[in-house]
């Protein structure tokens, strides 16, 4: 967490230490006492206890005394969108909504979420517009709200629908050039929009000495598979594009706009696909939450109360999962009123509590844990993997021992070791594998492991694959085959089944 967001949620924070003076025997003393650990009873006081922030999104015309009692922090619902604030030549128009916002979040120490500077939707005068025109906008918009903006959405929305795993075709992507048409935009020639607006977004925060971090925000890519089981293309490209920005980008938003579509349900691996983002040393937050009270297997009231709990869980058990924002205050005022998936009924500053509220405050109050949590009686057992990634073991020393002379020329330790780490869960498990090159730098590597039988590989990221039981196999892709003498990468893959001390063999071309 930024050192300004913990600094404004203390300021929220009573901490009255409890004091009393005692006479004895004449002399008096202070004796301490230490309150039982209460529980807090709002949204934004039990967050602000386990190290995140808990927010909402609002308009000024919203501007109702739940904003700063429950939540610390705030994004404007379509108050920072380009339609709004954009002019067609990147210059700001019409800002008072966004300043009026931005000053309510201040006088109520809430941190802000600028939504959103590069977006094919709601763009309004951008819509066409050039890398060049987007630039000045973004210098713009970033420069006038400066370090008041703890995070901004630079780029929202990127990838295709329907889990392709490619990027959208609409505007601002077509500016977009694959020059030698391998299906990236990563290479030497090749154009891309996140890339080029990350880094002048990156260049106009550190010109301004801005403590504003940037995110990148998409829906549909919460979990680590989608229903059915397969892998979810979309988040892994989300993962290539984090991975390979990761000077540029600090933070990742997963919308969470969770309902019935098959790419939209809340899975098992929501804590694993946080946690591999977080690995990236990302902040990951779950940006724009709302939860469909009518998933298939789950009804109105206790079915999306225990939904919420669960994502709530996920979030809590990532260190560096920083912040939750539902995406509004209340059912009927929601862009989604329809499916009822907010914490509150009620309107216009008069609010009710739901199901799904208690069930928030109750597991926000349970703070990080490093194991999930009991269940109560009624609901399933959490089929989570325990959050806590084992530390990567220390790669074995390539270098001779001291009591043997070095030889005058030392042969190269030429080739790669791999080890791997385990994350399991009861029927299931994530591997993060480190490939290290020798005292040669590599320019690709293969990684062979033999699973127990009844174990399985059901999704990859950052390796291609070939088996999924038995002797399996990954390579390199075209990104991270090249390590350099003594550096390593990582990619990591998850399956079912139960699987524990995998001795990978690695070979280097
Ligand atoms: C929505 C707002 O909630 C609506 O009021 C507006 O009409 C359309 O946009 N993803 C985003 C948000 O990033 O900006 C969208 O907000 C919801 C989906």
């Amino acid at each position: 967490m930024s050192s300004s967001l913990r600094q404004r949620m203390r300021v929220s924070r009573i901490a009255l230490p409890a004091a009393v003076l005692m006479l004895v025997g004449g002399a008096v003393t202070v004796q301490s006492i230490t309150p039982a650990a209460a529980a807090e009873t709002t949204l934004r006081a039990a967050a602000t206890k386990a190290g995140l922030f808990f927010g909402t999104a609002s308009s000024p015309n919203r501007l109702y005394p739940i904003l700063g009692q429950e939540f610390s922090q705030l994004t404007p619902e379509n108050d920072m969108k380009p339609d709004r604030i954009a002019t067609s030549s990147g210059g700001l128009q019409n800002t008072s909504g966004a300043d009026q916002l931005v000053n309510h979040a201040q006088s109520n120490n809430m941190v802000v979420r600028g939504h959103t500077l590069v977006w094919h939707s709601q763009a309004g005068a951008l819509q066409g517009a050039s890398q060049s025109t987007l630039n000045t906008f973004i210098g713009n918009a970033i420069n006038r709200w400066g370090s008041k903006i703890a995070y901004w959405d630079v780029v929202n929305e990127s990838l295709e629908d329907n889990n392709t795993g490619r990027r959208r075709n609409q505007w601002p992507h077509t500016m977009n050039r694959d020059a030698n048409g391998d299906g990236d935009f990563f290479d030497a020639g090749d154009t891309d929009v996140i890339r080029d607006s990350f880094i002048r977004a990156k260049q106009v925060v550190q010109a301004g000495g801005f403590s504003t971090k940037l995110c990148i925000n998409d829906y549909d890519v919460e979990g680590l598979t989608v229903k059915g089981g397969g892998p979810n293309r979309k988040a892994n490209a989300l993962y290539d594009i984090v991975r390979t920005y990761r000077q540029y980008i600090d933070c990742v938003g997963f919308q969470s706009h969770f309902n019935d579509n098959p790419n939209s349900i809340i899975t098992n691996d929501l804590q694993a696909n946080i946690q591999r983002f977080a690995d990236l040393g990302v902040e990951v937050h779950l940006s724009e939450v709302d939860i469909d009270d009518d998933l298939s297997n789950n009804d109105i009231g206790a079915g999306q109360a225990e939904n919420y709990r669960k994502v709530v869980r996920a979030c809590l058990n990532v260190a560096k999962c920083t912040g939750i924002t539902v995406w509004g205050i209340s059912d009927s005022e929601s862009w989604r009123s329809s499916e009822r998936g907010l914490l509150f009924t009620g309107s216009n500053g008069s609010y009710q509590k739901k199901a799904a509220y208690h069930a928030v405050l109750d597991e926000l109050n349970k703070g990080r844990g490093s194991t999930p949590t009991t269940p109560p009686p009624t609901t399933p057992p959490p089929t989570t993997p325990p959050p806590t990634t084992p530390p990567p073991t220390t790669p074995p020393p390539t270098t001779p021992p001291p009591t043997t002379p070095p030889p005058t020329t030392p042969p190269p330790t030429t080739g790669c070791t791999a080890t791997v780490s385990l994350n399991s869960w009861t029927g299931g498990f994530v591997a993060t594998v480190r490939v290290t090159a020798g005292t040669a730098p590599i320019r690709g590597w293969n990684v062979q492991l033999t699973l127990p039988s009844g174990a399985t590989v059901t999704s990859v990221w950052n390796a291609d694959r070939t088996g999924t039981s038995g002797s399996v196999q990954f390579s390199n892709v075209n990104y991270n085959g090249t390590v350099n003498a003594g550096q390593y990468t990582e990619f990591g893959f998850q399956g079912t089944g139960a699987t524990s001390g995998l001795t990978p063999v690695c070979t280097a071309s």
